[in-house]
């Protein structure tokens, strides 16, 4: 396998990242990574249900613009226990019922409800939620938190907000882990997110303003936060994140990168984690087509390659890293095979086929296939 520049700092963080788990109470949606195979066993022996991977749920057939606020997904914000994180998509299908209100899914349940919510395309979600399942999901109970949980007495128990990962730096409203917390809706970067609207939008988050709002975000990680990455994955999610507001919160919007979003809207998805009053999602799928559109507008105003800092201010690119699906795929791999070293037998049988399942999510791809614990 290919040297991954970084991985084995990687390795070392994640489970920093991750904390140290306790065993007692272990809950069924954290990741497993780290533990030896006798608290494999242990924590295994307390989960109700282990069905281990499962498949690929199908496209939905319906991808037409319909209202998706509607009688069935009520608004009903985040009671206690109820978890929430860094991604303001999932936390708003969560919020509405299109996933499990207590912030707790499989793969299947959040590739279904982003399609569903807000016409997302199916290929783009089955590979952004294998590539963040792999290494922030539990492989025996095929279950994942989409955040901390922050009602536990203890340290919040991490899912979606493992840092490293898709989750990472210069975040649009959430602020580095360096800082602390980097899962929390942040006053002061939506203030800033706002006054770039009010700079080159017109007082809107438009292209323009989303991509001077990201290229400031990275530019304050570089010139503060010594540990700053932004490397693949986590430098295609910053892009993805820059253009999905704009995709998904502007009806219509499918090619059209003309039409604005409003900050009161933007508040409410980022902060309330809410849909606009009977909101309509978008025309058609945002799948890879609509992406590669949107990414050659974004990448020239936003212009950073993947890469890192070696101390504040110093930011080295990542020769191997060209953002690329294959590229992605290679590392969550080379990552997965380290974080678990020595699994289960049966914990090795669901990684393994989740790494089947992930590898299937790039479609039909002439990515190399991997297969660390055999075939
Ligand atoms: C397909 C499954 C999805 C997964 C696994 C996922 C995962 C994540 C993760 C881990 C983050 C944190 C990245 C960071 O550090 O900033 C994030 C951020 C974000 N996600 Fe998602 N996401 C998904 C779908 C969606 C959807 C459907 C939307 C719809 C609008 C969305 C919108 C966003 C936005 C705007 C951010 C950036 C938040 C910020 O920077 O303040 N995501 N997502």
């Amino acid at each position: 396998m290919m040297k991954l520049q970084n991985l084995a700092t990687l390795v070392a963080l994640v489970p920093y990242a991750l904390g140290f788990p306790r065993l007692e109470n272990f809950p069924e949606y954290r990741s497993l990574a780290g533990l030896s195979p006798r608290e494999v066993r242990a924590v295994a022996r307390t989960f109700s249900s282990t069905p281990g991977a499962q498949s690929l749920p199908p496209p939905i057939s319906d991808t037409s613009a319909k209202v998706v606020y509607d009688s069935e997904h009520p608004y009903i914000p985040d009671q206690p226990g109820d978890i929430r994180g860094p991604c303001p998509g999932l936390n708003t299908l969560a919020s509405h019922g299109y996933l499990p209100r207590n912030g707790v899914a499989t793969p299947a349940q959040i590739i279904t409800a982003v399609q569903e919510g807000f016409n997302m395309g199916w290929n783009v979600a089955s590979l952004v939620t294998y590539m963040t399942f792999i290494v922030d999901g539990n492989h025996l109970t095929n279950l994942m938190s989409i955040g901390a949980n922050t009602t536990a007495d203890d340290e919040p128990t991490p899912g979606l907000n493992i840092h490293f990962n898709v989750e990472g730096d210069a975040s649009t409203t959430r602020g580095d882990f360096y800082f602390g917390n980097n899962y929390s809706f942040n006053e002061t970067l939506f203030d800033q997110l706002e006054e770039a609207a009010n700079r080159v939008g017109n007082g809107f988050i438009t292209i323009e303003s989303a991509s001077l709002h990201r290229a400031l975000r990275i530019n304050d990680s570089i010139t503060r936060n010594p540990t700053f990455w932004f490397g693949s994955p986590r430098f295609v999610a910053a892009y993805l994140e820059t253009t999905v507001p704009l995709a998904f919160f502007v009806n219509n919007q499918t090619l059209d990168t003309t039409l604005n979003l409003t900050l009161d809207v933007a508040r409410d998805f980022y902060e309330k984690h809410r849909f606009p009053e009977g909101f309509v999602r978008r025309q058609g799928p945002f799948d890879v087509a609509e992406v590669e559109f949107m990414f050659a507008k974004i990448f020239p105003l936003i212009n950073v390659p993947p890469g890192h800092n070696e101390g504040v201010g110093n930011y080295v690119v990542n020769p191997e890293d060209d953002g690329s699906s294959c590229y992605v795929y290679h590392r969550q791999v080379n990552l997965t095979a380290q974080l678990y070293p020595n699994p289960t037998p049966e914990l090795e049988v669901a990684i393994k086929a989740n790494l089947v399942t992930f590898y299937q999510t790039l479609h039909n791809s002439s990515c190399e296939q991997y297969f660390p614990y055999g075939q």
